[in-house]
């Protein structure tokens, strides 16, 4: 049996987009994800967020049925155009007033708080005045934090900033398949910054009390071989996925050969002096998504990819059995980049703040029998042990996700959740892998 610390933090994620519903409610602005579902096209069947999995109406049952599960934490985000439904100016304490309700049945219920600021949805008139790839951004996020922290700060022990950089600069900015769909790489460099940049300020603001971190999407990196080709693809990918976001981080400064791949790209004139000191003031803890690993080769023609300055990369397929959106399955992988934290970066605590899949579940009269997703769940949960076995600071796990949920550009049809979610009665049914998750947290172990 591999047994956790007693300490260890066991928790479920969601994100206020993904789950909350509501979206006119209680002063909530829009945001460009909202903007975005009702883009034709933009969206698999036209799916919005608009009703989703109604938690904004539902969340007293929810936090019941997290703590029928035994769950010690809830990582939920916080939706800004609630907050601030313009993106900048006074607090809308209605929107304010949902999370303080959500935090305190929370820890009514024993289940710690695990806010995270960004998880996409910026306010829609911060995008019309030129999203991320502004500097401005970045300040109007500080002072979100600020009047957050503010507000919650007596509740709260550990913030995340941002969900996922990589994603908001190079899907929403890149590729165009995340919000706002611009494809403009020199814009997605820029994102990449001044998201950066927005943690750092925001941690300012909120260090005080509590313990502040980020959450990044890493993944290991293999070439396919030896060849050199392969063994170039395989550092641009590495670079661009993980030291990007890690090396600003946890040391300072930018890779310099990332750098160079980008330089066609963009000087980084958009870098200010100061800017690495404060994006490079350690984190308390780093929050890692880790989905799937990435095998890569040398490509021979330019293809459209979220790999901005690297067009001539290819991901190749590894044979391994893949989940329903198509990603192989391989535990090794979260190893490997366990392993890799503790040997190139400072130790910060490590939690998984996301890990999960989807498959494609199927309701029966007595339940969701989703013997895939356990062992999905069981094989990851066995690498985050062998890992802290040869001595990474692991301290948690976030199952992605405690619900159903909207699967952004996906839709509703990719199911994450441990918690089945009939859409049109909105009923709550939990999966075998969720009984199967409130043993392994009531043991302590698989
Ligand atoms: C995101 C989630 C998303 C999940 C599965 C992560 O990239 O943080 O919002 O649902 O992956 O795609």
């Amino acid at each position: 049996m591999s047994t956790f610390d007693p300490g260890f933090l066991w928790g479920a994620a969601t994100s206020s987009y993904q789950i909350e519903g509501a979206v006119t409610e209680d002063g909530r602005g829009p945001s460009i994800w909202d903007t975005f579902a009702a883009t034709p096209g933009a969206v698999r069947g036209g799916d919005t967020g608009a009703v989703a999995a109604d938690h904004y109406h539902r969340f007293p049952g929810d936090v019941a049925l997290m703590a029928e599960l035994g769950l010690r934490a809830y990582r939920f985000s916080l939706a800004w155009p609630r907050i601030q439904p313009t993106g900048s100016g006074p607090a809308n304490q209605r929107g304010l007033d949902f999370y303080r309700r959500l935090t305190d049945t929370l820890l009514d219920h024993g289940i710690q708080p695990w806010p995270t600021l960004y998880h996409w949805d910026l306010p829609q008139p911060l995008e019309d005045a030129g999203g991320w790839p502004v500097r401005d951004t970045a300040e109007r996020f500080a002072e979100y934090a600020a009047l957050t922290h503010e507000a919650l700060g007596d509740r709260v022990t550990h913030w995340t900033t941002l969900n996922e950089p990589w994603c908001s600069a190079f899907l929403g900015y890149g590729t165009g398949r995340h919000a706002p769909g611009r494809r403009e790489p020199a814009a997605a460099v820029r994102a990449a910054h001044h998201l950066l940049l927005g943690h750092g300020l925001a941690a300012e603001a909120l260090r005080d009390s509590a313990r502040v971190g980020i959450t990044l999407n890493l993944t290991h990196v293999t070439p396919l071989s030896a060849d050199p080709a392969d063994l170039d693809a395989a550092r641009r990918i590495d670079g661009m996925q993980n030291r990007l976001f890690l090396d600003p981080l946890l040391r300072g400064s930018y890779p310099v050969d990332v750098l160079a791949d980008l330089h066609e790209v963009t000087a980084f004139g958009h870098v200010h002096d100061g800017d690495l000191k404060r994006i490079g003031a350690l984190p308390d803890h780093l929050g890692i998504n880790y989905y799937a690993p990435m095998l890569v080769a040398g490509g021979t023609t330019p293809a459209q990819s979220a790999y901005v300055g690297s067009p001539l990369v290819r991901i190749a397929d590894g044979g391994r059995p893949r989940t329903a959106m198509g990603w192989e399955i391989d535990e090794r992988g979260l190893l490997e980049l366990l392993l890799r934290l503790r040997a190139d970066y400072p130790a910060v605590p490590l939690y998984i703040t996301e890990n999960g899949a989807a498959f494609d579940d199927v309701m029966e009269r007595d339940g969701v029998h989703d013997t895939d997703r356990i062992a999905y769940l069981d094989g990851h949960l066995r690498s985050c042990a062998r890992a802290i076995g040869h001595g990474v600071p692991l301290r948690g796990y976030f199952v992605w996700s405690l619900l159903d949920n909207f699967e952004w550009s996906f839709g509703y049809g990719p199911r994450f959740g441990i918690v089945h979610v009939d859409y049109a009665t909105q009923r709550r049914t939990p999966k075998d892998s969720a009984h199967w998750y409130a043993e392994v947290i009531r043991r302590g172990g698989l």
